[in-house]
């Protein structure tokens, strides 16, 4: 069943303010595709489009997908006014339902995390089923965040394990604890711990 109560959240997420992230790509994204070829990425979990957009300028043709209307609509906006709108698919997902349909050379999910509903390990399964031969999966999430201080969220390793993947058709390229310094939703500055998982289908 797809999940309203899912949309409705993210929607008003989005909703409530007109610009909720920083507009900023993911520093991890831009290191992880240092030196990478461009082709097909999708970016599950777009938000409102900074790794889509920054992706679509360093040459990738990219699908960013999200479950929120409201995201996807900002991220267009965005996508225009920085002239890469060609460059950009915009497709809204439930990923408890589906994701787009692959293979991509790329897949990133930056923070693929939700309190409602959360698809995330389904989703990332069928994330990695979309990767062609040759491509790259990249999933940067949470691994310890301030203002989640009763949330425990998944290394490295754990994040690995819940793909349950073929060990024989992929090599381990990260897999990572990265601190970085981020600033909170009440606009302070801390210390912060992402995992990194970074694969590549052989
Ligand atoms: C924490 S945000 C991360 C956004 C972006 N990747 C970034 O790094 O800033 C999680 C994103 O996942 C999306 N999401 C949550 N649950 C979803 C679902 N069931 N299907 C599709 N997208 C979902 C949300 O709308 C939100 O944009």
């Amino acid at each position: 069943m797809p999940s309203r109560e899912a949309q409705e959240f993210w929607d008003q997420f989005y909703g409530d303010r007109a610009q909720v992230w920083s507009g900023r790509p993911n520093a991890v994204l831009v290191e992880e595709l240092e030196g990478l070829t461009p082709g097909t990425a999708l970016d599950l979990g777009c938000g409102e489009g900074a790794d889509a957009i920054w992706m679509a300028e360093h040459g990738w043709l990219v699908t960013a997908a999200d479950i929120s209307q409201a995201a996807l609509d900002r991220g267009a906006d965005h996508a225009a006014a920085a002239g890469v709108a060609d460059r950009i698919t915009w497709a809204r997902h439930d990923f408890s339902q589906s994701i787009p349909a692959g293979p991509f050379d790329l897949v990133s999910a930056h923070f693929l995390h939700s309190p409602v509903d959360d698809p995330r390990e389904s989703a990332l399964r069928a994330a990695a089923a979309a990767v062609g031969p040759g491509g790259t999966l990249l999933v940067v999430s949470h691994e310890a965040v301030p203002w989640h201080e009763h949330v425990v969220f998944p290394t490295a390793e754990e994040v690995l394990e819940s793909l349950a993947l073929d060990g024989d058709a992929w090599d381990e390229q990260r897999l990572a604890s990265r601190p970085r310094r981020a600033t909170t939703p009440d606009g302070v500055e801390v210390d912060v711990t992402d995992s990194v998982v970074r694969l590549r289908r052989r």
